[in-house]
């Protein structure tokens, strides 16, 4: 299920002041958020990692077609992945793969310095910043400063 336009807009906003990092969409789905990031932000680079193939598949097309050049996405497993330095990490997955997010955070090299949760909360950290969506679940948005190892 893809991002509410209300979270894109949330998550685009805590993107706002994370740097010149690349931004990466673990789980990137259909596109939607990486392509409009990546329209965005045309000098950064954006990274969308998706295991799903028709997905991946249909984003790789509009990618090509929007012709966005700052936008890579790869059919990955994200926790297979070691994140580019200064990387700002996206989500809007289950409780059970931030569990995961969070031991691959903690127990290898990295140089996140940012992570931003549509909905799910990394159970071990306390976000920077907490919006809360104006939507029928009043839905949280977080923000984590994340210390580079
Ligand atoms: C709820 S969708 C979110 C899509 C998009 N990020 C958005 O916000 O609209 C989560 C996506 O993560 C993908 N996913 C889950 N675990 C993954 C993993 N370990 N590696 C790559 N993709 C994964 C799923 O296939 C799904 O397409």
């Amino acid at each position: 299920m893809p991002s509410s336009m209300r979270a894109y807009e949330a998550v685009a906003k805590f993107t706002e002041d994370t740097g010149n990092g690349p931004i990466i969409d673990l789980g990137s789905g259909w596109g939607n958020v990486v392509i409009r990031l990546a329209k965005a932000y045309p000098e950064r680079e954006v990274i969308g990692y998706e295991l799903s193939l028709l997905p991946w598949f249909i984003s790789q097309l509009l990618k090509s077609i929007l012709r966005l050049k700052n936008l890579r996405i790869h059919r990955k497993n994200f926790l297979a992945v070691n994140f580019a330095d200064q990387s700002v990490l996206i989500c809007y997955l289950v409780p059970e793969s931030m569990a995961k997010i969070q031991k691959k955070l903690k127990t290898e090299q990295h140089h996140v310095r940012y992570l931003i949760s549509n909905n799910f909360a990394l159970p071990l950290h306390t976000p920077e910043h907490t919006v809360t969506l104006n939507d029928f679940y009043n839905s949280p948005v977080y923000r984590y400063r994340m210390k580079a190892k």
